[in-house]
């Protein structure tokens, strides 16, 4: 924590302002004194203090008073209250104005230090938070990344509250739904954000390479190693290290990284010294990391080690609401490299394809999709015939069958009760917007009225019909 914190005490009784002076000058903080309400709320303006120490009963007014009048111009520093009549209603009414603790008089120093502790760590965390916060606001640190869906808010949430912490981060998510992404989110806005990010991809090298990949090696440590090679630990070093696809490390390897964890010292492949480092860890896995633990391929130690604070990147179809602005990211990309297309856009009606399909390859298939489509589409919106069949074929016999995207019709069902899915299922990805809904079917708007209705009627569409459309369903 850093010294120049600054903690102004508001207390009455000369004696007992005396003492905490004191004692937070012993600790290392920046003290300011004041008597009353109307001279503390002078203090504080100059003084801008991180923590305010604070008696209920002064002079003038009710110590509370301070936190309504600090707010109102603009200061909002941590507040710890003391007092000699600590009663439950004034310890609610604190809670209610915010008040961060509250603590009875005569406290004793060493309950007083660690509260006083508590409370400026939790200053400095939010004054970092709405430093992020206003970063954000102006688009700053979370700039790759695109999402606005709840799923996407919640996650950044979290990120904000873990970003600014030197917790191991684990992050679970399928394959393709941003898991780099976000640890370079969670690496720009951290404190390391102007040290290294070294990323290594666990999955990657054979078990003898990744250790002299993670740790280094000296000269001659084994047949090929002609020169000394820095490991990513160290070249990671005051910054952060992002192992990826550690569900694929091999066991020895996970009690090799175990120890370089908890001793915070590597060994280089051959080497006989031990360097120290400080690295901040964040790793991903794309795989059931509790299965893989159950059936002891992965260490349980190695698992709580990394596992301090857990972020989860949802699969795409749990946040359709983003994919318009995804794919327009990516298209947006797309043009910036090629200045001579003339593509515009997508159609209502290839986004309302796009919605349709469930994507187990997530956001890496939906952009490799808008490309292809750029590709495709060179002048004007892209339609649906620049998109690929997303079909029966290219679904993984894995995905969901409950997914709200995707289209799951049992065999044996009858073709009208397919037919009834898939009217249905389209209708809802296209917002209820009929005309568009035919379209994409292939049906007129006339035999999607009809169905409809006959669906509205309750005959769930259960009797078997011969009509000039029924060729037309894709
Ligand atoms: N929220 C997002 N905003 C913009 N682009 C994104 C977002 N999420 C993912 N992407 C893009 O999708 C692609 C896949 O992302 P990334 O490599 O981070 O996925 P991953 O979860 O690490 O996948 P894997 O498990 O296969 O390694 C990248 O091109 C990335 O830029
Ligand atoms: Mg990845």
């Amino acid at each position: 924590m850093n010294r120049s914190h600054r903690v102004l005490v508001v207390e009455d009784q000369e004696a007992v302002r005396r003492g905490l002076e004191e004692l937070l000058s012993e600790d290392g903080h920046r003290v300011a004194t004041a008597s009353d309400v109307e001279s503390a709320v002078a203090r504080a303006l100059e003084f801008a203090p991180h923590l305010v120490l604070l008696d209920l009963n002064l002079p003038d007014k009710n110590g509370l008073e301070l936190i309504r009048e600090l707010r109102e111009r603009g200061m909002d520093p941590t507040i710890i209250v003391l007092t000699a009549h600590a009663s439950i209603d004034s310890a609610v009414d604190a809670v209610q104005r915010g008040v961060f603790d509250y603590l009875e008089k005569p406290v004793l120093p060493e309950r007083l230090r660690a509260a006083v502790a508590r409370g400026l760590e939790r200053a400095e965390l939010r004054g970092e938070v709405d430093r992020l916060r206003r970063e954000m606001m102006r688009g700053g640190r979370f700039e790759e990344m695109i999402g606005s869906s709840p799923r996407m808010l919640e996650l950044y949430r979290l990120v904000d509250q873990v970003a600014p912490t030197n917790a191991a981060v684990l992050i679970l998510g399928e394959s393709g739904t941003g898991k780099e992404v976000l640890a370079r989110a969670v690496h720009r806005i951290s404190p390391r954000a102007s040290r290294p990010f070294v990323a290594v991809n666990c999955a990657a090298f054979p078990e003898s390479l990744l250790e002299s990949e993670l740790f280094g090696h000296e000269k001659g440590a084994f047949t090929g190693a002609t020169a000394a090679r820095v490991g990513c630990f160290e070249q990671a070093d005051t910054g952060t290290l992002f192992l990826d696809e550690i569900g694929e490390m091999p066991l020895e390897m996970q009690t090799k990284l175990l120890r370089v964890l908890e001793e915070k010292k590597v060994r280089r492949v051959g080497g006989s010294r031990e360097v120290p480092i400080d690295v901040r860890i964040l790793a991903a896995s794309n795989r059931d990391l509790d299965a893989l633990r159950a059936e002891g391929r992965f260490r349980e130690d190695l698992f709580f080690r990394l596992n301090v604070f857990q972020l989860e990147t949802p699969p795409l179809r749990e946040r359709m609401t983003d994919l318009a602005a995804l794919a327009e990211h990516f298209l947006r990309g797309f043009l910036e490299e090629n200045p001579s297309r003339r593509t515009t856009g997508f159609s209502a009606e290839a986004l309302a394809f796009l919605k349709a399909h469930s994507w187990p390859g997530n956001v890496r298939e939906l952009r490799n999709v808008v490309q292809r489509a750029a590709v495709l589409c060179s002048e004007g919106e892209i339609r649906p015939e620049h998109l690929p069949r997303f079909g029966e074929a290219g679904r993984p016999a894995t995905a969901p069958a409950d997914d709200r995207d995707a289209v799951s019709i049992p065999v044996g069902s009858s073709l009208s009760r397919a037919e009834r899915e898939l009217i249905l299922r389209t209708l809802r990805a296209c917002e209820g917007n009929k005309p568009q809904a035919a379209k994409i079917l292939g049906i007129s708007l006339k035999t999607l009225y009809t169905r409809l209705h006959e669906y509205e009627a309750g005959s769930g569409g259960s009797s078997e019909r011969d009509g000039p459309d029924r060729g037309g369903i894709r």
